[in-house]
């Protein structure tokens, strides 16, 4: 099923005629689009989009249900370690696809299926905390770098490793790591080629933040017994959506172009993605990093300095409208808000009565809370259209592997799209590198 993409409230005749863009770009986008797609598929062919391919790994698919399979009951916990696009992306799987308060759950209730805990920083007390809780000779680490030499995640490595033996013993603790990096290069492989630990390869042309679908998200996703196959398809299906020829039915092609128009011609330099579901609150994270980190460059394709880049921001409906939504309606017109509609909740648990209830609540007994929910997003959206403010909404039918793999397959080609608006290179990240040289720099590493 195709994801449907509403951007009517983006333009200024269903608002307030005054702010929002111009109905007029319709067709000047739709012009333009011929261009965009030919160039996406010009440095497709270059090695640059290597995300797209991902729907299609039926090899992967078979040796992690293989591997999981012979895991079987030997681990409670499965801790893994990584920042930023190696942890994000697990995060949102765990949120979205496992009931809330999944590690809270009893061992009987998870069906045995483990815990997940992530380790992205290297902030002593949480990492100690974590450490205490979590039984080493039942947790299985997933070490995830696709640099395989990053501080923060390779800092943790070793104090998990030292946790791991002081429980289990030197040998032994192989048998509870499983890394997943670049196939040839880093001191991560070199450490699963020489000690033979189990490891998985991030594809050298697929960046941090676009790893999800490969093993930097699967490998946890099979871990928790997640439908990964689904995952792959539901990828799949945005990539074949997002070749359509016509803007008007390119949802991920159009997100991005009124998203850069919008920031181009009306300023909107924030972009809210705000789902109305707790089960895509850390995909609006995972959203955060891949939209930052991919479009904020200092310089334009051609090597100008240009400092560009929208600021994503992450929310959650209802829960926001009693924290940033005052901002979003009445604050600058500096932003642009895209709801994601979950469409599988409007009828579920339905509000009860009492006898003595005050009049002025009566009005909820008998009406389920996904109507609630969904009123909400409804008076969000209008509150916001009659204040001239642009929204767009994307619906989703469920939150199941397959919806969640277009989901984030979406936002991803989306992501590409919008390089090619912006005029960067959506791939690259100078500023994190810098911030990784300088950090080795104050740690004294050798050759810096
Ligand atoms: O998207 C990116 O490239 C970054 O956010 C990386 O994911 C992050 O810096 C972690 O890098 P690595 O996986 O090499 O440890």
């Amino acid at each position: 099923m195709t994801l449907r993409y509403d951007d009517t409230f983006m333009f200024r005749d269903a608002l307030d005629q005054v702010h929002g863009l111009d109905p007029a770009l319709h067709a000047t986008l739709g012009a333009r689009f011929a261009d965009v797609r030919a160039e996406v598929a010009r440095r497709t062919a270059g090695g640059d989009y290597g995300f797209m391919k991902l729907g299609d790994q039926p090899a992967l698919v078979r040796r992690l249900q293989q591997w999981r399979t012979s895991l079987h009951g030997r681990f409670d916990h499965l801790l893994v370690l990584g920042i930023g696009g190696s942890a994000l992306g697990a995060k949102a799987l765990l949120n979205a696809l496992k009931p809330p308060a999944w590690n809270e759950w009893s061992a009987q209730h998870r069906n045995g299926v483990p815990t997940l805990t992530l380790l992205e920083n290297v902030d002593p007390i949480t990492v100690h905390e974590t450490l205490q809780r979590l039984d080493p000779r039942r947790t299985l680490v997933n070490v995830i770098s696709k640099s395989g030499g990053t501080a923060e995640t390779l800092a943790q490595y070793l104090v998990v490793r030292q946790w791991l033996e002081h429980a289990v013993g030197e040998a032994a603790a192989r048998q509870h790591l499983v890394i997943t990096t670049d196939p040839d290069k880093g001191a991560l492989r070199a450490i699963a080629r020489d000690e033979q630990i189990t490891a998985f390869d991030v594809p050298p042309d697929v960046g941090g933040r676009f790893s999800v679908l490969t093993a930097v998200g699967l490998v946890p996703a099979a871990v928790l017994d997640m439908d990964i196959a689904a995952l792959l398809a539901g990828a799949a299906a945005a990539v074949r959506d997002a070749d359509a020829t016509e803007l008007a039915a390119n949802a991920a092609a159009r997100y991005a172009a009124l998203q850069w128009q919008a920031q181009a011609s009306r300023a909107a330099n924030v972009h809210v993605v705000m789902p109305y579901s707790d089960r895509l609150k850390e995909f609006a994270e995972w959203y955060r990093q891949l939209w930052a980190e991919s479009l904020g460059k200092k310089v334009d394709r051609a090597g100008r300095e240009a400092n560009r880049g929208p600021t994503p921001v992450g929310a959650v409906g209802a829960t926001d409208q009693h924290s940033q939504v005052q901002l979003f309606i009445a604050g600058p017109f500096d932003k642009t808000i895209t709801f994601i509609r979950v469409m599988d909740t409007a009828d579920m648990l339905v509000i009860p009565s009492r006898p003595e209830l005050p009049a002025e609540l009566a009005y909820l007994p008998g009406k389920s809370m996904g109507a609630l929910l969904d009123a909400e997003l409804h008076a969000t959206r209008e509150a916001l259209r009659s204040q001239g403010r642009m929204s767009s909404t994307l619906e989703l039918g469920t939150v199941d592997a397959f919806h969640l793999g277009q989901l984030m397959m979406f936002f991803q080609v989306a992501t590409g799209y919008a390089g090619v608006w912006y005029d960067v290179n959506p791939f690259d990240q100078p500023g994190v590198e810098l911030g990784k040289v300088l950090t080795f720099k104050a740690m004294g590493r050798a050759g810096y």
